[in-house]
């Protein structure tokens, strides 16, 4: 968490450099001086975090720094609060030059804040070579680098952005797909419901995709819509993603009408396009059953084969669904299938592991089975492990892993945190933007990069913005925080966040904002 809070100290600072106000008493130096400070310092946070569970100096050292980044935010906040921009207006005006003179002794006072948090910077800066505290590995994240924009990153990013071709990888599964289509194609004429059920990052979506996009399903199925149900949901925006998928392309004045269709109107469109045609949807994720009741009225049952594919966690969903539906519980990886990912997941876009040493895969194969044939956790794994290449880090992994292991098992919000506390100050906070989406939505890539440059997550000076936009993309794509949804021209268009990690960008953005909110409330009580 330090990682982040050192992060966002220092774009405060940032932000604090371009007001007028840091012309005034020598502020401009002290700032940029802290500024530049901090930076360094955040360039080891990262892999000292890591360590302070077992080192007291590095603990130590860890929480002054700590205590020292809140102190600067709590300064700046007051600065703001206190001589912020003159108020426009006469009696603004007036008010202003009345307090002139507080406001001149309040600048003052906060440039002799700032001079002592430099003396404590120093302080600590002596510490940590007289106790001999240093950068523990070179090559975790931003490891010796001085500062976060240093050209090696980039290097590491254009390295990362070469192997993306995530969106592709399906591994094993062969009896499942086996078994759905022989259900999807099977003699029988009503239109029936196929349902896949099984725990969270099971895989259940990527099989109904696998489906879906097979060139058997391509070819049998002209009619196809995919749909994405959630927790939350409207029925009639369900309704209406079905007919834009259905339609393939829905222009102008199409929209425009089903825009400002009812659910009523909406089921009886949907029905309209279908009539007469064999189709396949897919409704995934769906959480209670009443959403396919709420959908099924507009599926036409014209006795040509048409097949309704549901994907859910909860077996009463999948069971209760429909009277006669195919329910098929999906199972975890086998122990083959679930290296193969791995192996898959690793490798540097030419589908080897061959970087790997024969201790790396040895190591590699111990925390696989502790994956317990969950996709999820494998891909992520891998994604964490894949930008680590010296066989202490994967031993440091391993150890962490081991630590906390549960039941002999891992967890997979354990796995997910650790990979989010791998991530560079900037990628956690372009990484926490993401909790800010609705759950399941489609997010526009470039729309995103925009945002996070709009925020001031990406600070580039050796490197356009957008490209390194685009490196973090690719980062957060290969360490599987995030999923590819759609490319054009091989670019990604669309991508998703999966529920789980969704919640954890929630829940550690909650954790982040009490933890200030308890150091600005102390300090001003
Ligand atoms: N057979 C597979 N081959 C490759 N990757 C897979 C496979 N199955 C799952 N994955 C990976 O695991 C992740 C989780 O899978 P998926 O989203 O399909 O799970 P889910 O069962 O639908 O979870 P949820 O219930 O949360 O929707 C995906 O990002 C995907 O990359
Ligand atoms: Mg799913």
């Amino acid at each position: 968490m330090t990682d982040a809070i050192v992060s966002f100290a220092v774009k405060q600072l940032g932000d604090f450099l371009t007001q007028e106000i840091v012309d005034r008493k020598n502020l401009r130096t002290r700032v940029e001086w802290l500024r530049n400070e901090l930076g360094y310092m955040q360039s080891f946070i990262q892999d000292a975090e890591e360590k302070q569970s077992d080192d007291h100096r590095m603990q130590q050292w860890i929480s002054e720094i700590t205590d020292i980044a809140h102190n600067t935010v709590a300064i700046l906040k007051d600065c703001n609060l206190k001589v912020g921009a003159p108020k426009s207006g006469f009696f603004n005006s007036l008010q202003t030059y009345a307090c002139l003179c507080s406001r001149e002794a309040n600048l003052h006072n906060i440039s002799q804040q700032l001079e002592s948090l430099k003396q404590r910077v120093l302080d600590i800066s002596r510490k940590r070579e007289t106790y001999g505290i240093r950068n523990l590995s070179n090559s975790a994240g931003e490891g010796a680098n001085r500062g976060p924009n240093s050209r090696s990153i980039i290097k590491r990013l254009r390295r990362a952005t070469s192997y993306v071709d995530q969106d592709r990888l399906f591994v094993g599964f062969e009896d499942v797909t086996r078994t759905l289509l022989a259900e999807l194609f099977k003699m029988e004429c009503r239109r029936s419901v196929i349902s896949i059920y099984g725990m969270g990052g099971l895989g259940k979506t990527t099989v109904a995709r696998e489906l879906y996009n097979s060139s058997k399903v391509m070819e049998n199925f002209r009619y196809r819509a995919w749909v994405c149900v959630s927790q939350e949901y409207s029925t009639s925006d369900l309704l209406r993603t079905l007919i834009k998928s259905f339609r393939k392309r829905c222009f102008g004045d199409e929209l425009k009408i089903i825009e400002k269709m009812d659910e009523e109107d909406l089921e009886r469109y949907l029905r309209e396009i279908l009539k007469g045609h064999k189709y396949l949807a897919v409704v995934d994720d769906v959480w209670h059953k009443e959403a396919w009741e709420s959908l099924k009225r507009a599926f036409p049952d014209d006795k040509n084969g048409s097949r309704v594919i549901i994907t859910t966690r909860k077996k009463d969903v999948a069971t209760r669904v429909d009277d006669r539906s195919f329910v098929h519980e999906l199972r975890f990886l086998t122990p083959d299938e679930s290296w193969d990912l791995f192996c898959k997941k690793i490798s540097h876009g030419d589908g080897y592991n061959n970087w790997c040493s024969a201790g790396m895969l040895d190591l590699g194969g111990q925390m696989v089975h502790k994956c317990g044939g969950l996709p999820l956790a494998i891909v992520v794994l891998g994604g964490l492990l894949c930008h680590k290449e010296r066989l202490q880090e994967w031993h440091e992994v391993k150890e962490h892993i081991w630590r906390h292991l549960k039941n002999d098992s891992l967890e997979i919000s354990f796995l997910l945190s650790l990979s989010y506390d791998d991530l560079s100050g900037q990628l956690k906070h372009c990484f926490l933007y993401l909790g800010s989406f609705l759950e399941d939505s489609l997010i526009d890539v470039e729309k995103l990069k925009w945002l996070w440059m709009a925020e001031g997550f990406i600070t580039a000076r050796e490197a356009k913005m957008e490209e390194v936009a685009d490196h973090y993309l690719n980062e957060l794509v290969n360490r599987s925080m995030i999923q590819i949804a759609d490319k054009m021209w091989d670019k990604i268009a669309y991508c998703r966040i999966h529920d789980l990690l969704r919640d954890l960008a929630v829940q550690k953005a909650i954790e982040i904002l009490i933890y200030h909110r308890r150091i600005l409330n102390s300090r001003e009580n």
